[in-house]
C-alpha cells in the first residue's frame, strides 16, 4: 500500500477509547461500516485480539486494499462489498458490540485523480464511490434540469448560490457537455466569489443511505454495545445527532414512576454534542479538519428508572448526559 499507509485514521485514539469497554467482551463483534483502507479496523483488531470484524465498503477498490492490510487477521474478518444501508441483511441477525462509521470519501478516492472527487486536479467527472454502479457526476451535470441541479446544490452542498451555479451549468453545457472537473471548477469560481471546492458532494444518495443505515446499526447493537460516528459534513452530522437523540430520550410521561414497555431510552450518549479534533490531531492529520465525532451506548430498555445512568431519565428530551472518560471540550456549541 506504500504511501497510503501514511494516512492516519481520523481520531483513532478517541475511537478506540470509546469502543474499548464494549469490545472487551470475549467474542465481541465489531462492524466497520466504512472500512476504507482499513486503518481503524486494523487498530481495533490489534487492540482486541479476540474480537471479530465485519467490514463493509461500497468501493471494491478500497475493500481489496483493506483485505491486504488486514490479511494477518484473516480468521477474524469478514469483508463485504455493500452499501451501509444494507447492513441488516449483511448481519443477518448477528448482534454487534462495536460499530464505527467514518463517513465520506477515503484518501484513496481523494488522491486518485481518475475518481473525480478532488477539484484541485483536472479529472473525469465521476465521483461515484462504487464505480460499478450508479450515475456519474458528468451524467447529472449534462442531463438534469436547472431546477434539479439547484435543488441538489442547495440540499446536499448547502450552497447559497445554487440557482446561479445551476443556470451557469445549463448555459455552459449547451456549448459543450461537461466531461472534466477543471471546467466545472472554473465555472463555479466565476459564478460565486468562493473556492470551487465548497460545492463538493458525492453522486451516491449518501444522505438517504445514512438515514436508513443509522437506525439499522442501532438496532443491531446488543445492550452495552457502542457506536462511534465520524461525520465531515454538517448534514451528515445532523442526521447522526437526530438518530441518537431519538433513542436517548424516554417518551413516557414524567409523572409515571415506572417505564411502560418500549417507551424508555435505548441509548446513552457518550459525547456531549459533537466532539471536534484538537490541535494535535489537526497538526498530525489535516484530513480531520471538519470532523465531528458522536458516540453512544445501547442500554437495556427494561432496566428500572432508578438504575438508569444519569441523563437517560424520562424528560421528553435527551438528558444532559455526562461525558465519559474525557475532559475534552465540546467546541461545537451544540448538545
Ligand atoms: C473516510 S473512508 C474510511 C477510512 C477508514 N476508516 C480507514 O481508517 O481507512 C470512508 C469509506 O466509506 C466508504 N463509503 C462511503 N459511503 C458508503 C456507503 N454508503 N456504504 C458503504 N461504504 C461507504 C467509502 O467508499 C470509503 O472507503
Amino acid at each position: 500500500m506504500g504511501e497510503r499507509e501514511l494516512h492516519v485514521p481520523v481520531l483513532l485514539e478517541r475511537c478506540l477509547e470509546l469502543l474499548a469497554p464494549a469490545l472487551a467482551r470475549p467474542g465481541a463483534v465489531h462492524l466497520d461500516a466504512t472500512l476504507g483502507l482499513g486503518g481503524h479496523a486494523e487498530a481495533v483488531l490489534s487492540a482486541h485480539p479476540e474480537a471479530r470484524l465485519i467490514g463493509l465498503d461500497r468501493d471494491p477498490q478500497a475493500l481489496a486494499l483493506a483485505a491486504q492490510r488486514l490479511a494477518r487477521f484473516v480468521g477474524r474478518t469478514r469483508l463485504v462489498h455493500a452499501v451501509y444501508d444494507e447492513l441488516a441483511s449483511v448481519l443477518d441477525g448477528e448482534e454487534l458490540d462495536g460499530t464505527l462509521f467514518d463517513l465520506g470519501v477515503s484518501s484513496l478516492q481523494l488522491d486518485d485523480a481518475t475518481r473525480g472527487f478532488a477539484y484541485a486536479k483536472d479529472a473525469p467527472l465521476d465521483m461515484r464511490m462504487d464505480q460499478t454502479r450508479g450515475v456519474t457526476a458528468a451524467e447529472v451535470l449534462n442531463t438534469y434540469s436547472a431546477a434539479d441541479l439547484a435543488r441538489i446544490l442547495r440540499e446536499y452542498g448547502e450552497e447559497k448560490f445554487a440557482s446561479r451555479i445551476a443556470n451557469a451549468i445549463v448555459r455552459e453545457r449547451a456549448r459543450a457537455a461537461f466531461d472534466s472537473s477543471a471546467r466545472l471548477a472554473d465555472l463555479v469560481r466565476d459564478a460565486i466569489p468562493a473556492p470551487a471546492r465548497r460545492t463538493g458532494g458525492q453522486v451516491n444518495g449518501e444522505l438517504a443511505a445514512l438515514e436508513r443505515a443509522l437506525p439499522a446499526a442501532l438496532d443491531a447493537l446488543r445492550p452495552g454495545g457502542r457506536i462511534v460516528v465520524l461525520a465531515y459534513h454538517s448534514l451528515e452530522d445532523r442526521l447522526v445527532k437526530r438518530a441518537f437523540a431519538a433513542r436517548a430520550r424516554s417518551t413516557a410521561p414524567v409523572e409515571l414512576p415506572f417505564e411502560p414497555e418500549g417507551s424508555g431510552p435505548s441509548l446513552r450518549l457518550l459525547t456531549r454534542g459533537a466532539e471536534l479534533p484538537g490541535a494535535a490531531e489537526l497538526a498530525a492529520n489535516p484530513r480531520a479538519a471538519s470532523v465531528r465525532l458522536r458516540a453512544a451506548e445501547r442500554i437495556d430498555r427494561t432496566r428500572p428508572r432508578s438504575d438508569r445512568p444519569k441523563g437517560t431519565q424520562p424528560s421528553g428530551r435527551p438528558g444532559r448526559q455526562p461525558r465519559e472518560a474525557s475532559t475534552r471540550k465540546n467546541t461545537s456549541g451544540e448538545v
